[in-house]
């Protein structure tokens, strides 16, 4: 006989109403709770909606809100790790209410869509401060593969002059910074191929938890043109006229006052010459001076990006990881 505690929470389960998103109405639901789930980074409905519209066609990928009681507790996604060699590893990101300690219909959902699709390997990537993922995956037998620091800059504390001065003395070997705003003015045939071609020279050497695997240029850019981006607040940096490194701020759409940082590197004959620093400097120093006032970011722990951010003041906030599991 079930006693009648577990009777009312096996009821309660099947309360959940599990919906396919789809619709502006239904992505300006997903946001309300994403935005929660993470508040350094709030997305915008039609972003986000657009964001989903630009995934490459080819590619499994489902999206669901799970709700109770007409209140909307979770959204998940759950899609094919394309951007990886393993065919048959999906990928997962399961956002809820910070207050809901029982993520568990989230996690059956997204394992039975993945399983559906065919999937023999899933992960998760999930946030310290909301814990309720990451201890539920640890009881289902997921491992960490992976563990990223986010942190937070908090623009009045940052002084931007010996910075400024660091800049310039990598800047007075022969390097520039211009914005990709500037190059795409000066290239306006080829910026997006230059812009591709860098995001992947780095990406083959920024630590994750599966081998990268070059993203097509047509799937790039389709998600590039999903939404407008400010691109003066991305930066190459050249030298004799080539891009031999790049960092992205992108200025919120929601709160203005918030940045985030996408990705920084600098190609491999290049680097442990300051041009890193000289780009995040720049970068940093421009923000404080049209009054932003945090800039979030996360690095792989052991990431030497990550020792840079620091001496640049960063604060770490709570760290992202990757757990995986192999479904039997
Ligand atoms: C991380 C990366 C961007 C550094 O670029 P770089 O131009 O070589 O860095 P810099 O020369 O400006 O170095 C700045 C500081 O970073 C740290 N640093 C950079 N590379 C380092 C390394 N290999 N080992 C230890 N510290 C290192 C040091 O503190 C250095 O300061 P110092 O030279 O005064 O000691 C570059 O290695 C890279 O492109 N890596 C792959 C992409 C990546 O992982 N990006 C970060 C995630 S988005």
């Amino acid at each position: 006989m079930i006693p009648s505690a577990k009777l009312t929470e096996l009821e309660s389960m099947q309360d959940f109403l599990i919906q396919k998103v789809d619709g502006l109405e239904d992505w300006r639901r997903v946001v309300a709770v994403r935005n929660q789930y993470m508040p350094d980074g709030p997305s915008t409905a039609e972003r986000s909606m657009n964001y989903a519209a630009s995934h490459p066609p080819h590619v499994n990928v489902a999206r669901f809100l799970v709700s109770k009681d007409g209140q909307d507790l979770m959204y998940g996604v759950v899609e094919q790790a394309y951007w990886t060699p393993k065919e048959s590893l999906y990928s997962c990101h399961l956002m809820s209410l910070p207050e809901l300690d029982d993520v568990s219909a989230g996690i059956d959902e997204a394992e039975r869509l993945a399983m559906g699709f065919g999937a023999t390997e899933v992960s998760f990537w999930h946030r310290t401060d909301r814990p309720a993922l990451g201890r539920a995956l640890e009881e289902r037998g997921y491992r960490e593969t992976q563990r990223n620091t986010s942190a937070k800059i908090d623009l009045s504390t940052f002084d931007p002059q010996p910075w400024l001065e660091a800049r310039d003395r990598v800047l007075a070997t022969g390097y520039e910074v211009v914005t990709l705003l500037e190059y795409s003015q000066a290239h306006p045939t080829d910026w997006k191929r230059a812009l591709w071609r860098m995001e992947m020279d780095i990406f083959r050497d920024v630590p994750l938890p599966e081998p990268f695997v070059e993203v097509g240029y047509e799937d790039w850019v389709r998600e590039l043109e999903a939404n407008e981006f400010k691109f003066e607040w991305q930066f190459f940096a050249l030298w004799e006229g080539e891009p031999i490194g790049l960092t992205q701020l992108f200025p919120n759409f929601v709160d203005s006052t918030l940045f985030n940082t996408g990705l920084t590197g600098v190609l491999r004959e290049h680097r442990r010459k300051g041009v890193a620093k000289a780009l995040k400097a720049h970068a940093f120093s421009l923000a404080k001076s049209h009054g932003a006032q945090r800039v979030y970011l996360d690095n792989e722990e052991n990431n030497p990006m990550y020792l840079l951010n620091l001496a640049l003041g960063v604060q770490p906030d709570h760290d992202i990881v990757n757990s995986t599991k192999v479904l039997g």
